[in-house]
């Protein structure tokens, strides 16, 4: 697939199965995610690869933090946000890594990390795998961010969720162009 056909018909898989991209799959979406572009060469991103029974760490990650957001969470709402973890067969977290620099707000530096979780995504689906970005509660959670590791100088961008797509692709919104993009007339 040329590139303006991927940019133009990327798209997002809610459900997904294994097999996830093997590494040399992996190691091609993380050079694609490192050519983001990047105010000042901060690289301002971190990836974390989870996959097989890390999923279910990540699952009681998230069961924790739920019941913690909300103590009268049940134990079948701490199930559902555990099997959540396990929608793909690869999750990616994806954090940015914020330096001071006098030139590059947080913003920027997020907006870059938000290019380079794209790429991630793009260059799975180059590839022939599938995936979808994801926030949700757990991405904004101080509890799940610990648990991941994060430093306090790190946050969340999203989970990328990423496998082969399970079941028919849903069909391409209809967008004009035009309706987005005027001249400006000065
Ligand atoms: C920062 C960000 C966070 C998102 N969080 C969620 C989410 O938590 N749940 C969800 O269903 N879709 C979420 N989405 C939207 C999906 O990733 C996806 O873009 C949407 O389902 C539309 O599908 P498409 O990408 O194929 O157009 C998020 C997208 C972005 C950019």
């Amino acid at each position: 697939m040329d590139a303006l056909t991927l940019l133009q018909q990327r798209n997002s898989a809610p459900k997904l199965a294994e097999p996830a991209p093997d590494q040399q799959a992996i190691d091609q979406m993380l050079r694609a995610a490192t050519r983001a572009p990047d105010h000042a060469n901060l690289r301002p991103w971190r990836f974390l690869l989870i996959e097989g029974d890390a999923r279910l760490r990540l699952g009681e990650l998230f069961a924790r933090a739920l019941s913690a957001r909300n103590p009268e969470a049940t134990e079948a709402d701490c199930e559902k946000a555990r099997s959540k973890a396990l929608r793909a067969p690869l999750v990616i977290a994806v954090a940015v890594r914020y330096s001071e620099h006098p030139k590059v707000p947080l913003i920027e530096q997020q907006l870059s990390a938000g290019c380079a979780a794209h790429a991630l995504l793009l260059a799975a689906e180059s590839l022939g795998y599938a995936g979808i970005w994801r926030t949700g509660a757990n991405a904004f959670d101080a509890g799940v961010m610990r648990g991941l590791g994060l430093a306090s100088n790190e946050s969340l961008v999203g989970f990328l969720y990423v496998g082969t797509r399970d079941g028919r692709a849903k069909p391409l919104p209809e967008h004009d162009p035009k309706d987005f993009a005027t001249q400006w007339p000065g």
